[in-house]
């Protein structure tokens, strides 16, 4: 079957391709010929999937799925969430972005955080969604150098290490990413 996965994120393509094996047919957007931005102004993160997934769908008529993920900090009313690329202003900073949450909390007692994503599937017209979630805690400087965005001051549960203290194997086993697609794939394989 052919799929399209609508990013422009190789390091994403690649392992959801090498977790699909070779019954699915995996195409990027340029393969199908979506070379416009995809726009993404929804105020939550499912729908910003959403609308991601029905765009392709409704221009290109070609089967596909849509990720979008964020940080959801308690003490912050779930914020930066649906704006966790953004949050510390454009054009994007990861720095700016870690250094604007670390302020924000500031003399908070309660550090609880996740990372949630959720895909969103289309198949002949019919959504589906799937969600994972990494449950953690936000540090009040950062630690190590591996991964992206807030990995220096997210720490899973259960673990002495942020998420950039981690290889990226290490953290892909017990991502929110990784927990999406698995169930996406669970759902796929049926
Ligand atoms: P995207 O929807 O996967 O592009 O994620 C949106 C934003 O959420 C990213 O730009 C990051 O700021 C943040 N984010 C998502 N996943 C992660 C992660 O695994 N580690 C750190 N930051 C993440």
């Amino acid at each position: 079957m052919t799929l399209c996965f609508a990013t422009n994120n190789a390091n994403k393509l690649a392992e959801i391709s090498a977790m699909l094996g070779d019954q699915f047919d995996l195409k990027t957007l340029q393969e199908i010929g979506c070379f416009e931005e995809i726009p993404e102004t929804q105020d939550t993160i499912a729908g910003n999937s959403r609308q991601k997934a029905q765009y392709v769908w409704e221009h290109f008529r070609v089967n596909c799925f849509a990720d979008d993920s964020g940080l959801e900090v308690d003490a912050l009313d779930g914020a930066p969430g649906v704006h966790s690329a953004y949050y510390g202003g454009h054009p994007r900073s990861y720095e700016r972005n870690v250094n604007l949450l670390l302020t924000n909390l500031e003399g908070k007692t309660d550090r609880k955080a996740r990372f949630r994503t959720v895909i969103t599937l289309v198949l002949d017209g019919q959504y589906h969604a799937f969600e994972g979630v990494a449950e953690g805690v936000i540090l009040t400087e950062p630690r190590g150098t591996g991964g992206f965005g807030y990995d220096p001051v997210f720490q899973p549960d259960g673990y002495d290490r942020t998420f950039a203290e981690m290889s990226l194997d290490e953290k892909g086993a017990i991502s929110h990413r990784r927990k999406a697609f698995e169930k996406l794939i669970a759902f796929l394989k049926k």
